[in-house]
């Protein structure tokens, strides 16, 4: 779908959106089209339950004495609440709504409105932001799909007076889209296609954009005493790699410390020998989504040519059973020095993670580190599919997140950390071990990856409930949702880039 602005006129073809607020109250355009069409726009809502409430759309079709294949009413709600959220909620649900009437081209009027919380040209680029980031559809290995089962919006036009303003703010939104998708389809794609080696290739694309792109490979690895890594990847065909990824978009700042982000890349999380029960296990390709969203956030980054210097690694493994997969009982060496007996070889997130984080903040001494993961399952008991889990042994740090998740749509909830929960993991015979008990099962996750954090500022949000979804929402279609990828934008743009 492309999208572009323009002066705001009513075209002689296609589909024309124009926006009612709350309470019936039409937008000026929506005032002056009721005009030209004798009154047909107040007749149809009069005729309906459209309320103009955010959620509501009402098409009024061929209407007499134009071309105009219809015209879509849809819902602004309350002036007052329209923020950035709002208008990309709009945008999307007018994507959705074109999509699935069959039309090929809309104009979308903009008007100025009092009382909002956006200028008109804010509000039109994150209109357009919203229904870039609802167009997003994988069907690449969709052979046979009739046409009519297709989406069908090809073209949808922003009509807006500050044109220039528009684009000005659409510049930036455009490429942190271009981010989700990228993390959407590498989530998406199927764990033949995607595994350790070829998503490490993946990354390869970033260089384009100015990113450094550097390859561990198994034997690097070794070197280093990565033994927590590698004993998940052990039982995989498929060679393990961590990639380290660098964007310096800040060289003269003061403090020249990257802004670290981790991202746990299992390609395919069978449970190794603990192997979980069939049913279920395809949607264990999304185990990469943490990896996948630092991948996207690099890019988005990198695209915009934020001001911040930024370093992104990820742990790419594949956690299969086989004659040489790591067994329960196993005990490894992980680069820190610290041993771990291996209790269950499906909590293999927080190993890998474990040497990833350590190399991390080793090399680079980062003023922050961000990891994220599709850590457990105990998370989504906990959080349900609306919040990522926020572990931080950094109240700072953790406000910034809070807000930068809640400001760009990712809400996350801050957990507990505690030396009761750290005494779980405690093991008889080693340093410690790879699970707690069965309660607070997401709490000992993260108890376990602080033991490998020391004193830097760190967080870790576990995305297990978040990196999918079944249902539409108004920005994430069903599927891969890159969650994470606008969060770290946002936290980056409010908290650590250079102005
Ligand atoms: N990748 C899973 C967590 C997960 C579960 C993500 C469901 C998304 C949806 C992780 O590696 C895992 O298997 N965790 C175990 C840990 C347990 C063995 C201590 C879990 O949550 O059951
Ligand atoms: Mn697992
Ligand atoms: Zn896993």
């Amino acid at each position: 779908m492309k999208i572009a602005f323009a002066k705001p006129e009513v075209p002689s073809a296609g589909a024309v959106v124009v926006g009612v607020l709350a309470d019936l109250k039409m937008t000026p355009s929506a005032v002056a089209l009721d005009k030209q069409l004798k009154g047909a726009l107040g007749r149809a809502i009069a005729a309906s339950r459209f309320k103009g409430r955010p959620d509501d759309v009402l098409a009024v079709l061929a209407p007499a004495g134009t071309e105009i294949t219809r015209v879509v009413l849809v819902g602004l709600g309350k002036p007052a609440a329209l923020d950035d959220l709002a208008a990309q909620a709009i945008g999307g649900r007018i994507v959705a709504h074109l999509n699935a009437a069959g039309e090929k081209e809309a104009v979308v009027l903009v008007d100025e409105i009092a009382e909002a919380k956006l200028g008109t040209g804010a509000f039109a680029a994150q209109l357009a932001y919203g229904a870039r980031l609802r167009s997003y559809r994988f069907d690449k290995y969709k052979t046979t799909e009739k046409p009519d089962a297709k989406p069908s919006l090809k073209k949808l036009t922003v009509g807006i007076a500050d044109l220039a303003g528009a684009r000005k703010a659409f510049e930036p939104l455009d490429r942190i889209a271009d981010g989700v998708f990228f993390t959407r389809d590498l989530v998406s794609e199927p764990p033949n296609i995607i595994h350790p080696e070829s998503l490490a290739e993946e990354t390869k694309k970033l260089a384009e954009l100015g990113v450094d792109v550097e390859f561990l490979n198994e034997k690097q690895m070794k070197k280093l005493g990565m033994g927590a890594l590698l004993g998940v990847g052990q039982g995989s065909e498929r060679e393990s790699h961590l990639v380290v990824m660098r964007w310096d978009g800040a060289p003269e700042a003061k403090d020249k410390r990257p802004v670290a982000f981790v991202g746990k890349g299992v390609t395919f999380d069978t449970g190794g020998i603990s192997i979980k029960p069939a049913a279920g296990m395809e949607d264990m390709k999304w185990d990469m989504a943490g990896a996948g969203a630092v991948i996207g956030a690099m890019k988005a980054l990198a695209g915009r040519k934020a001001k911040v210097n930024v370093v992104g690694v990820i742990g790419l493994v594949e956690n299969m059973p086989s004659g040489t997969a790591q067994r329960p009982g196993d005990v490894v060496t992980s680069m820190s020095g610290q041993t771990i007996e291996v209790i269950n070889t499906d909590a293999e997130g927080r190993l890998v993670l474990a040497d990833a984080m350590w190399y991390c903040r080793d090399r680079f001494k980062p003023k922050a580190m961000i990891d994220l993961a599709t850590l457990t399952g105990a998370i989504i008991v906990s959080l349900g599919q609306l919040h990522g889990g926020l572990f931080s042994n950094n109240d700072g740090l953790a406000d910034h997140l809070l807000a930068a998740g809640k400001a760009a749509g990712e809400p996350l909830w801050r957990m507990p950390l505690g030396e009761g929960y750290d005494k779980m993991i405690n093991s008889d015979i080693a340093d410690m071990k790879n699970t707690g008990s069965r309660y607070g099962g997401s709490i000992t996750a993260a108890q376990f990856l602080q033991r490998f954090v020391k004193d830097t500022p760190w967080a870790h949000l576990d995305i297990a409930g978040m990196a999918w979804t079944d249902k539409d929402s108004p920005t994430v279609p069903k599927g891969a949702t890159a969650f994470g990828v606008r969060l770290l934008d946002r936290l980056v743009a409010d908290t650590y880039e250079e102005k």
